[in-house]
């Protein structure tokens, strides 16, 4: 998987990119973040990608803790590799996802016993109210313009006291790796085109700054918990030699627990 995207270069004052940052083309006709077009690839890549295995989502399963009998909602599940792990860790995993190619391989790794639907996160949420201990929410929410109606449905359907635990793409991250750089304080999109198996996958982002995110989180009435920078797993170090010391100090994705209120009574 490669990213197009440059690394930074310097913005002069006044260039019009400022406010319009630089974006791929698509092509008339083309899907966006098309992800049934690559579901097997991404999947075979980031099985054991340094960064968004052992980084990202080791980060999500760390910060659930001990989750043995909790209800969890795995939103914006992809193939499953979260919810495999935290099903294995004794909780009741449900998944969404809006692309039903990907809920496809979480069918062949998660099995018929498992509740995988299609949904996407913009609109409500097909579960009743406090259905949920716990939502997680890995690598997802960056796809999404507006976090306010997302977010208030998953504050619906977890239990008072429960908890939303997300990582997304790091703001500095990408407010540092555009060229020309971006205004850091807006909400806007970029589209990245993501490159498998010699075919180009166009797929857009929604930036925003941290006080955007952490706003938005209490807007919708959760409380701040945890705020984590995850680095690679220790248990990765053996496994990439290499790489391992340098993604080690690099920023990647950010993670945060919110907390849903407990109830009144
Ligand atoms: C980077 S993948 C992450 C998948 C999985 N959470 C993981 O950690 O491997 C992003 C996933 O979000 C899904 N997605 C993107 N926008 C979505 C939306 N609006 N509603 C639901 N799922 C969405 C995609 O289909 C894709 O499976």
């Amino acid at each position: 998987m490669e990213r197009v995207s440059d690394m930074p270069d310097d913005l002069e004052p006044g260039h019009p990119a400022w406010v319009s940052p630089a974006t791929e083309p698509v092509a008339p006709g083309q899907a966006v973040n098309d992800y049934d077009g690559f579901a097997a690839a991404y999947t075979a890549e980031t099985e054991n990608d340094l960064m968004v295995e052992y980084g990202a989502r080791s980060a999500i399963t760390a910060l659930a803790g001990d989750v043995t009998g909790r209800r969890i909602l795995d939103a914006g599940c992809g193939a499953g590799p979260v919810s495999v792990a935290l099903r294995d860790r004794g909780a009741v995993v449900t998944g969404i996802d809006a692309s039903a190619g990907m809920l496809a391989l979480a069918r062949e790794r998660l099995g018929d016993d498992v509740d995988l639907r299609v949904a996407d996160l913009r609109d409500p949420l097909p579960f009743a109210d406090s259905t949920f201990d716990d939502v997680v929410a890995s690598l997802v929410l960056h796809y999404l313009a507006d976090w306010g109606p997302a977010l208030a449905e998953i504050r619906r359907v977890l239990r008072p006291g429960g908890r939303l635990i997300a990582s997304v793409n790091h703001p500095f991250v990408e407010h540092l790796s555009q060229s020309p750089r971006h205004n850091y304080f807006a909400t806007t999109s970029y589209t990245d085109a993501w490159t498998f198996d010699g075919r180009s996958f166009p797929l857009t982002f929604w930036r925003r700054p941290l006080q955007a995110m952490t706003t938005a989180f209490t807007d919708a009435g959760f409380r701040l918990s945890v705020v984590r920078e995850p680095q690679p797993d220790p248990a990765a170090r053996e496994r990439f030699p290499d790489d391992f010391a340098a993604f080690s100090t690099k920023l990647s994705f950010l993670c945060f627990v919110v907390e849903a209120p407990p109830s009144a009574g």
